[in-house]
């Protein structure tokens, strides 16, 4: 995999952080194409920011000879992602109202690479109404951010304004870098699914009892991961938000790892919205209602009592939601018995689309197995699929969900 980030230095003070974020990420292995702001200038210099990068830095938009070699198109195509560091206000203002006055903000116009900011800024300018606005439209443009983190800063005040440390930076860069959760839009093949979006959760969830216990369940991923291989094979922009799994992350497909139900809830609804969402993951249905802060130490007054406290459904929640709510919400049904009434119950209930349902009667061996048996429940009916692995079920449930898809509406 390539790995070259095109790094925006914006005007503010902590500037001077980027030349360690610089020196971090050659150290690692990763390539920075940086780009000054003119302000970017008053702060740290060309010169300084070129020996560190071993690149040239870009400055000029109307520079002549940087067109012809490297314009601001190529700027862009060339990385994998983008990372602005510091991302100022009046950054941050330009990105979120789409200007382009200057190279930083034409790159920032012009590219469909991923975004990452790291703002700083004086604790009022980020608590502003304006910067309050840009943030929250930046954030529903996809854009991902980090920090600011809270403390002392330059300016004497206190409050959150301060850049992330180019430690946790250079660790974020890298996770988005590694764990796929960066691609190429582009690279992706044609097919029914172009164009559209599908989020999955797969995995079981963890939900803590102390920092270093939890309550889990059997759960592979496998069907899950299938899915979202099945998705991508057919052309969608796949997020899978993955429990705590074995299983390799699927070439270009976005995986957001969580731990917990609440988290893996509060991450797909930061996706939304979807053309199509599945709901593969085994969810945890209880978690501990309050987990200790210390690990629980043995002795004293016997076995500790742990008190329950029923997660979210998750499933329930996205197919209920008044706005931005996937044209097609999907989900399963472990069963015992009665199989089809139980999945009928559930598609009415959780208000989905459609129910895989499953037998998976110790013997099947579907738990954790390689082979299912899927029956789809829908409001019109029930289609019941031959025994199959999971790979031919989830490339199975993929065509049906397109098929599914209201014509020409796209997110
Ligand atoms: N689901 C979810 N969030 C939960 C629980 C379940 O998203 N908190 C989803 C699962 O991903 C799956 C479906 O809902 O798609 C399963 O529903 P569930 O009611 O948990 O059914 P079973 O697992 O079959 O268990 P039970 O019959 O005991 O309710």
């Amino acid at each position: 995999m390539s790995r070259r980030i095109l790094l925006i230095i914006g005007g503010g003070i902590a500037a001077y952080k980027s030349l360690e974020l610089i020196r971090l990420l050659k150290k690692r292995g990763v390539a920075v194409t940086p780009l000054l702001t003119k302000a970017g200038e008053e702060f740290v210099t060309p010169m300084s920011v070129s020996a560190l990068a071993g690149e040239k830095a870009h400055d000029d938009l109307f520079s002549l000879t940087d067109e012809t070699q490297m314009g601001h198109i190529e700027l862009s195509r060339a990385a994998d992602m983008i990372v602005v560091a510091p991302a100022t206000a009046d950054l941050m203002a330009k990105a979120a109202c789409g200007m382009a006055n200057d190279l930083a903000s034409t790159v920032l116009l012009a590219t469909d690479k991923p975004v990452l900011m790291a703002p700083a800024m004086n604790v009022r300018m980020w608590n502003h109404p304006a910067t309050r606005r840009n943030h929250a439209r930046l954030l529903e443009d996809g854009v991902r951010f980090i920090g600011p983190e809270e403390g002392e800063m330059a300016c004497g005040e206190y409050g959150p304004g301060r850049m992330a440390e180019p430690e946790t930076i250079a660790a974020e860069i890298l996770d988005l870098l590694e764990a796929g959760r960066i691609m190429d839009v582009s690279a992706l093949p044609e097919g029914p699914l172009s164009g559209r979006k599908v989020v999955i959760t797969a995995g079981p969830t963890h939900e803590p009892i102390d920092p270093v216990r939890y309550i889990a369940n059997r759960s592979s991923g496998k069907q899950g991961y299938a899915l979202a291989e099945a998705a991508r094979d057919m052309g969608a922009r796949v997020i899978l938000v993955s429990g705590p799994v074995n299983q390799p992350i699927p070439e270009g497909v976005e995986v957001i790892p969580v731990e917990s139900a609440r988290e893996m809830l509060e991450k797909v609804k930061a996706e939304m919205p979807a053309d199509i969402a599945i709901f593969a993951a085994a969810v945890a249905d209880w978690r501990v209602k309050t987990a200790a802060s210390e690990k629980i130490k043995k002795g004293g007054k016997g076995a500790p009592v742990l008190e329950l406290a029923q997660n979210p459904d998750i499933l329930a929640k996205i197919a209920k939601m008044k706005k931005d709510r996937p044209a097609i919400v999907a989900g399963f049904a472990a069963e015992t018995e009665n199989l089809i009434a139980n999945a009928k119950k559930k598609l009415a209930a959780k208000g989905a689309d459609l129910i895989a349902a499953n037998d998976v009667s110790p013997g099947t061996g579907v738990f954790g197995g390689d082979d299912t048996t899927l029956h789809l429940v829908t409001r019109d009916g029930v289609e019941d699929l031959p025994p199959m692995s999971k790979r031919e079920a989830a490339r199975a449930l993929m065509e049906r969900l397109a098929a599914m898809l209201p014509a020409g509406e796209w997110v």
